[in-house]
């Protein structure tokens, strides 16, 4: 990994974990933060919303993807996830497939507040993903 790399990742890092800061987790009282790196050096951030119906609930990851499309960028960089948990957690199945939707290759960062860290691959995460193409016939 190049030093700009790891010093972007670092403040994505840093970044999800502000987010996180800012999660509505009244229900699962378990709080998520995201940050989206873009192609043009943006970062769009995210955190868990949740609802007394529960499934309105909206991941951190997703409110992060939304705010980027929305505001015209849909090239992703990196995305950093955090959660509290020792190992951190990863981003849920369907998050992994929203992801997904803007490209295979992504970096998954995954950390805690703690320090720790896991730099995953959405197509690890996601093997034998369906997209798109899958729908040209
Ligand atoms: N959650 C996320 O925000 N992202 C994930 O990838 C996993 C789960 C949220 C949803 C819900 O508010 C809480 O974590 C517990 O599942």
């Amino acid at each position: 990994m190049s030093d700009t790399t790891s010093t972007q990742y670092d403040e994505l890092a840093r970044r999800a974990i502000a987010a996180r800061g800012r999660a509505y987790a009244p229900y699962s009282k378990f709080r998520v933060g995201a940050a989206l790196l873009v192609s043009d050096g943006q970062i769009f951030t995210g955190c868990n919303v949740e609802n007394a119906a529960y499934s309105p609930s909206m991941c951190a990851e997703r409110v992060a993807v939304a705010k980027a499309v929305e505001s015209g960028a849909r090239t992703f960089v990196a995305i950093a996830v955090a959660t509290a948990t020792d190992p951190p957690a990863t981003p849920c199945g369907v998050c992994r497939q929203v992801l997904r939707e803007f490209g295979a290759e992504l970096p998954v960062i995954c950390v805690n507040p703690s320090g720790a860290r896991r730099d995953l691959w959405l197509s690890d995460l996601l093997p034998h993903s369906f997209s798109r193409r899958d729908l040209e016939v």
